[in-house]
């Protein structure tokens, strides 16, 4: 990859110009002044662009069937968001065969990929059966080895919370940790409290699954704490967060996913993104890709809410869709592109990655590189 412009790999401080990379067998092995590159058998022009590391989404929902267009257009007309709109897209989702799961996940992972996502996290949350649950795991396989099981996601009508967290902790886990690499609960009020959320986290984590936490997204709660206190590896969306949770966090280094798009969608207060850089929280920017609260897969537009609307930069935005989101997944081969990192990564037709916010809407992306392959 020659005549870089500028080059975001997040090995120098600050990015460097005038670049070159070099990639062999789906890796990065060699980036520097581009006069000083050593000879490549095929050579990719950046004609002066800005390359940026593929962009990491740590956290969607996008296994699902049906779509909530009417519960949005009520939203736009001064209705609140209600997690009780989750039941709508079981009962669609219940009703699409796997098959059609799976391709539904594909055209969305592509329209991600399109729009410079290389690594993707979905999880699964829509069932609420064992058999649906794994179901929707095995339509995600379709599209990414980063699966999520959120069996927890709400208590499905019949069903006692009591029972169902002790399905979710028993027979469903045991039935989907193969099909999953990860493991998820909505910690909050309408859904599911610490204590029931720490069972089925720790039924995750004892079948090896990284934890994951949905957490004081409608209103401030113990998710955060408890995802601290689990060592988990995120606590996402993170909207209402009191101090002592910034400082739990950070301590217990749990990566904050901040989800702006999903404030966006349902009018929300959005989430604290300055108080937790500057209490020392390593933050991640996630589509959360839905359809009840963000239905989009695209992180430019992530991005440029953030710099807009959470006080982030474009630098920390771009670094938090990226080495963030890697971090949330406990990736470490992805998000930069240091000597070792995969090859995934985004040539902009923009100078810089503040472009991103400068220029919302518009498709800046010249290409898309994954495992070394041309995507895009
Ligand atoms: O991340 N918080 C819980 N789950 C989803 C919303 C699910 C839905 O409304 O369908 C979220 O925002
Ligand atoms: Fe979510």
């Amino acid at each position: 990859m020659d005549r870089i412009g500028r080059l975001v790999s997040w090995d120098a401080e600050p990015p460097s110009s005038e670049a070159a990379l070099v990639l062999a067998e789906g890796r990065v092995v060699w980036s520097g002044p581009r006069t000083q590159a050593p000879p490549c058998d095929r050579r990719l022009d950046a004609d002066g662009g800005c390359v940026l590391p593929g962009f990491v989404d740590s956290h969607t929902h996008l296994v699902f069937g049906g779509d909530r267009a009417e519960e949005f257009q009520a939203r736009l007309a001064g209705a609140a968001y209600a997690a009780g709109g989750i039941a709508t897209t079981v009962a669609a989702t219940r009703a699409t065969p796997t098959a059609e799961l799976a391709r539904r996940a594909h055209r969305l992972a592509d329209e991600a990929l399109r729009s410079g996502t290389t690594t993707l996290e979905v999880k699964s949350g829509y069932g609420l059966t064992v058999a649906d649950e794994l179901r929707c795991l095995q339509a995600a396989a379709a599209v990414t080895p980063h699966r999520t099981l959120l069996g927890a996601h709400v208590v499905p009508d019949g069903t006692t919370a009591a029972e169902y967290v002790d399905l979710v902790a028993g027979p469903m886990t045991a039935a989907c940790a193969g099909q999953a690499t990860g493991v998820d609960a909505f910690c909050e009020r309408g859904a599911f409290d610490a204590e029931q959320c720490r069972q089925v986290l720790l039924a995750g984590a004892a079948l090896g699954l990284t934890v994951h936490v949905h957490a004081n997204q409608l209103g401030p709660g113990p998710g955060a704490q408890l995802a601290a206190a689990l060592g988990a590896a995120s606590a996402d969306h993170c909207t209402h967060l009191s101090d002592g949770d910034l400082t739990a966090l950070r301590d217990a280094d749990v990566t904050a996913v901040l989800v702006p798009a999903a404030e966006f969608s349902t009018r929300s207060v959005y989430a604290p993104a300055r108080r937790l850089l500057d209490a020392g929280v390593t933050v991640a920017l996630a589509t959360d890709c839905n359809p009840g609260t963000s239905f989009t897969t695209s992180m430019p537009f992530v991005i440029a809410l953030a710099c807009r609307e959470l006080g982030m930069s474009p630098t920390e935005a771009v670094r938090a869709a990226t080495l963030g989101g890697a971090s949330a997944l406990r990736q470490d081969e992805v998000g930069h592109l240091r000597p070792g990192a995969r090859a995934d990564l985004i040539v902009l037709d923009a100078p810089a990655e503040s472009w991103l916010a400068y220029r919302p809407g518009v498709d800046l992306l010249r290409h898309v590189v994954r495992g070394g392959e041309l995507v895009r």
